[in-house]
């Protein structure tokens, strides 16, 4: 039972930042365009519901306040965009990319945010299995095409990886990352939680090596949140998992606004300036299970997830990442 929700204190602004959040077209995702619009923030919402995304943006243009909010927040707002993108596309995540870096003069903040959880088995165009494409090989792809841009607009940036509890769950099947050999939904969506983390992790580490300063990483679990990420449950759990979800365990479970605190903390709070490839949960450093604090394992999973996506490691990190940018010009 959730009797405890942590908010983030910071009065931090984000006037002159530009901010990508995917998947913000609802949920946890929509509650952080909300904060940073209200921080000043030129916010974009990566989605790949057009419609809903205009719907977000008007919801937040019309109520872009809290009731909770003091008057330091009630000065001048930022500005909101739309950007089409589906992770379950290598190619529209190239085209959000390619728009992305030639359109904005500067990206800031990153927030890898969009997930679905316990889809039934189904494969993405490019033959992913879809929590693994949309969860973890969409957000690395995407992550390594923006890192130039971000680079030029350092210090002060940060990527910010939305993962959750349930990698405890988690195990990387190295070799059956798709699971096609014994499909779990939970399985599923444990292993791509897990890999957020172990992301997070190594590309701070090779940050760091690289010399590459004032981009900071971190993963997070939100709380156990009232979404829309519960659309699969009566399909993958048992029928009524749903209902179950959203009506009788709501006094129980936080809001989208609540949910959204941790996010916003390691995005915005000055207090995590120096602190990169950790793990937090209620807007605090969190021990995550023992395979997400595996320094091989989080080397192994980045080798492996450049394989699949045809991407050529490099010892040297900005070699890798000239490459990955040749390969998106090309
Ligand atoms: N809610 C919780 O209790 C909870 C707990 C732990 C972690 N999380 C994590 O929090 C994050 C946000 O989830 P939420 O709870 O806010 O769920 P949500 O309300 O279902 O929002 C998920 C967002 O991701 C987008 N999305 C899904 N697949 C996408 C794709 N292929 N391309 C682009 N966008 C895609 C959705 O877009 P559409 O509207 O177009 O589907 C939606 O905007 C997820 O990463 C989730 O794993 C949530």
């Amino acid at each position: 039972m959730w009797t405890y929700h942590k908010l983030c204190s910071s009065n931090a602004r984000l006037d002159n930042k530009v901010v990508v959040i995917t998947g913000a077209n609802t949920g946890i995702g929509k509650e952080t365009a909300r904060d940073f619009y209200r921080r000043g923030a030129r916010v974009i919402l990566a989605c790949r519901n057009m419609e809903k995304a205009r719907n977000a943006v008007k919801d937040i243009k019309n109520n872009p306040f809290l009731s909770t909010d003091n008057e330091q927040y009630k000065s001048q707002l930022g500005d909101l965009a739309i950007y089409s993108l589906d992770l379950c596309s290598l190619k529209s995540v190239r085209e959000c990319a390619k728009k992305l870096l030639t359109s904005e003069s500067a990206i800031h903040i990153l927030v890898n945010n969009a997930g679905i959880m316990m889809s039934p088995h189904k494969k993405t165009e490019d033959g992913f299995e879809l929590q693994l494409q949309s969860n973890h090989l969409g957000h690395f792809l995407l992550t390594l095409l923006l890192l130039p841009k971000m680079q030029s607009s350092a210090p002060g940036c940060r990527i910010v990886n939305v993962s959750s509890l349930a990698h405890v769950f988690g195990k990387i099947h190295f070799n059956d990352m798709n699971l096609d050999r014994s499909y779990g939904a939970l399985k599923a969506y444990a292993q791509s939680k897990l890999a957020n983390i172990l992301f997070t992790k190594e590309l701070a580490h090779q940050l760091k090596e690289a010399g590459i300063n004032g981009i900071n990483v971190y993963s997070l679990h939100p709380g156990v949140v009232r979404t829309e990420l519960g659309r699969y449950y009566n399909r993958t759990i048992i029928p009524g998992a749903t209902f179950f979800y959203y009506h009788i365990m709501r006094p129980f479970i936080k809001s989208s606004v609540q949910g959204a605190q941790t996010t916003i903390h390691c995005a915005v709070d000055k207090k995590v300036a120096n602190e990169t490839g950790l793990y937090y949960s209620e807007c605090r450093v969190t021990r995550p299970q023992w395979r997400a604090r595996d320094d091989q394992m989080a080397k192994d999973l980045w080798d492996h997830t450049c394989r699949l996506l045809h991407l050529e490691p490099d010892t040297n990190f900005s070699t890798f990442l000239q490459t990955v940018s040749h390969q998106l010009a090309n």
